[in-house]
């Protein structure tokens, strides 16, 4: 999709959620339906990433956060776990040129420890050379779980706590956010699920809390940026009050 095309397709003058996050699913299926390999529905998810990262950063979307490895993904057979490493680290390799001329920066959010050497030295690479980029941040999810990231969270704040850095009292909502993996990063205004599960998956718990949801039955190797910009278009049409009321001061 061409930027002419992107822009086009989006209603006159809305405004774009400046995060967006998206849980990828289906890529199974889409293989199954097929008769083809699960990893051929991985290959062609990563296809879908490239095409839907190129127009995030067309739209002006700042943040886009893309579920690409959940913790529980492990238990999954050493097989479809090496390919999905593999098919990481050959996309980063293959758009690490892309990144940098486009201005993204790359970012990762979970468990790095727990992901194949190899892998993180790929991240690692991409990582820097993207430093200094501020179009858009691409943030990938990886052996990640958003109780484990809770968890670790906690962890951090009473290890700061016992050691008399913090005090228990002034712990707020502010100090819990800066200890998240996602510190520092808006809250995604939009949570995008494919292939009709009605689910949250372990993913974003806290930053989700006033998040728009949008699940759509299309697996993620079929989903388009056409239908990236009608959930757009969408979610513009959303009236988000964040628990208070519309307008502010209505009584
Ligand atoms: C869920 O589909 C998808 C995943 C567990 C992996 C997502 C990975 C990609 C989209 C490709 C690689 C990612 C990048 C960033 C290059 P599923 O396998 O659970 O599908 P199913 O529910 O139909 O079985």
């Amino acid at each position: 999709m061409s930027s002419d095309i992107a822009q086009a397709g989006l209603s006159n003058g809305i405004a774009v959620p400046r995060h967006v996050a998206v849980i990828m699913d289906g890529n199974g299926r889409w293989a199954k339906k097929r008769l083809l390999n699960r990893v051929m529905g991985h290959e062609k998810g990563a296809d879908t990433v490239r095409a839907i990262v190129r127009t995030c950063r067309e739209l002006g979307i700042s943040v886009l956060t893309l579920y690409a490895f959940s913790t529980e993904n492990w238990q999954r057979p050493a097989t479809e776990v090496n390919a999905l490493m593999g098919l990481l680290k050959r996309f980063l390799n293959s758009e690490e040129a892309e990144l940098k001329d486009k201005n993204i920066r790359l970012g990762v959010i979970g468990q790095r420890h727990r992901l194949p050497a190899e892998v993180n030295a790929v991240i690692d690479r991409v990582q820097a050379a993207t430093a200094d980029n501020d179009g858009m941040l691409l943030n990938l999810a990886l052996s990640y779980g958003g109780r484990t990231e809770i968890t670790e969270m906690v962890r951090a704040i009473a290890v700061k706590a016992a050691a008399g850095e913090l005090s228990p009292e002034r712990i707020d909502e502010q100090t819990v956010a800066d200890h998240l993996y996602t510190r520092g990063l808006p809250d995604p205004d939009l949570l995008i699920r494919t292939s009709g599960e009605m689910r949250i998956s372990n993913f974003l718990l806290w930053q989700l809390a006033y998040t728009e949801l949008y699940v759509t039955p299309t697996l993620w190797p079929d989903f388009t940026p056409e239908e990236f910009v009608r959930i757009l278009n969408d979610f513009s049409q959303r009236d988000r009050r964040f628990g208070g009321v519309d307008p502010p001061n209505q009584t």
